[in-house]
């Protein structure tokens, strides 16, 4: 039944917010498809705050708790923190034999990211960053997957994990890797709540488990359609934010909410209270699900020692073959 192996990671950053969602809402259907590897990729936070890991250990805390509150479920999949698993780093370390550093160093957002970071007064020109995406194919390639849902932007990076597949089962005459490819699914973009990119360095974004409170604040705080003065003049939904968060909230309303808009029968408070009501009812369970969760951190933690255990019996399976093809003890 399974259609494959999937592996996908995230960075443990922050906590994650409603932006979020969509990916791992990707995520939980692919559960029933294919056997899923989902993975806390602590060591590529480190590529960024290394200078800083004092929330590391409570980000990862944080992403686990929220995964499994939206619905990645330990009975389908193996979830696990990437740095219990030393075999992505032995695997890292033999890919890094034979990669020419020009593969390296042409991935496209990798001098973006050194310039962009830079003019933040951060220097990532280190050798762990180079080696960023070289890391993410180990991860990949470790449980052997061929199928990893990511966004439009990590296209650069399964490009390089195939090319590395590809060296490796050249050189060392195996097909012991298949080459991964990217499932790309129509994830819905949501902007922060003034307009711009939701991010929490910018305070526009909405938690995954923001209160009834927070939630209802955040909405007060959306930008609208800025030509509407007084509540009867006629509104420009495709100018709103709101309307934005609307169409994905408010699926059952949205026609009529649009109209209303329009006609200027509807104003932007009462259009907001509709919206925030929505989307609680869409975060309550998902919030519910993590309060209990965080109410009993044992289990959280035996549910991620276990996902432990099943990644490592993998990933020491592959790592043996990988010795045997290459020829090392
Ligand atoms: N680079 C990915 C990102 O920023 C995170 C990541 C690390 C990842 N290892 C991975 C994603 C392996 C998919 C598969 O989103
Ligand atoms: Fe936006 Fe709603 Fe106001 Fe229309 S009524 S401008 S959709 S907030």
């Amino acid at each position: 039944m399974s259609k494959g192996i999937i592996l996908s990671g995230m960075r443990p950053t922050g906590k994650l917010h409603i932006g979020h969602l969509s990916v791992l809402e990707n995520w939980v259907r692919l559960q029933s498809e294919y056997e899923c590897n989902f993975a806390i990729v602590d060591w590529h936070a480190l590529t960024t705050s290394f200078d800083d890991t004092s929330l590391i250990k409570e980000n990862v805390w944080n992403m686990a708790l929220d995964w499994l509150a939206v619905g990645i479920d330990p009975e389908k999949s193996t979830i696990f923190i990437q740095s219990r698993i030393l075999e992505h780093a032995e695997l890292h370390l033999l890919f890094s034999m034979f990669t020419p550093l020009s593969w390296l160093e042409r991935v496209p957002t990798y001098k973006d990211q050194i310039q962009q970071l830079g003019m933040q007064g951060k220097d990532i020109s280190t050798y762990g960053f180079l080696g960023y995406p070289l890391l993410q194919a180990a991860d990949i390639l470790v449980y052997r997957a061929n199928a990893v849902p990511v966004g439009e932007d990590q296209l650069p990076h399964l490009e390089l994990c195939r090319e590395i597949a590809r060296r490796f089962n050249f050189l060392y005459q195996t097909n012991l890797f298949p080459e991964p490819q990217a499932l790309l699914a129509k994830i819905a973009w949501l902007p922060g709540v003034d307009g711009r990119k939701m991010s929490k360095s910018y305070h526009n974004e909405i938690a995954i488990d923001a209160s009834e409170e927070e939630i209802a604040a955040k909405v007060r705080q959306m930008v609208t359609d800025p030509q509407r003065i007084h509540k009867t003049d006629p509104g420009h939904p495709e100018v709103c934010t709101v309307h934005i968060y609307q169409k994905l909230y408010n699926t059952g309303g949205i026609e009529e909410i649009t109209e209303s808009c329009r006609s200027g029968a509807i104003g932007c408070v009462a259009c907001k209270k509709q919206l925030a009501a929505k989307i609680n009812e869409a975060l309550m369970p998902i919030r519910e699900k993590r309060k209990g969760l965080a109410a009993k951190p044992q289990l959280v933690k035996e549910i991620l020692a276990a996902g432990e255990e099943c990644a490592r019996k993998k990933a020491r399976e592959t790592m043996q073959l990988v010795r045997e093809a290459m020829g090392v003890q």
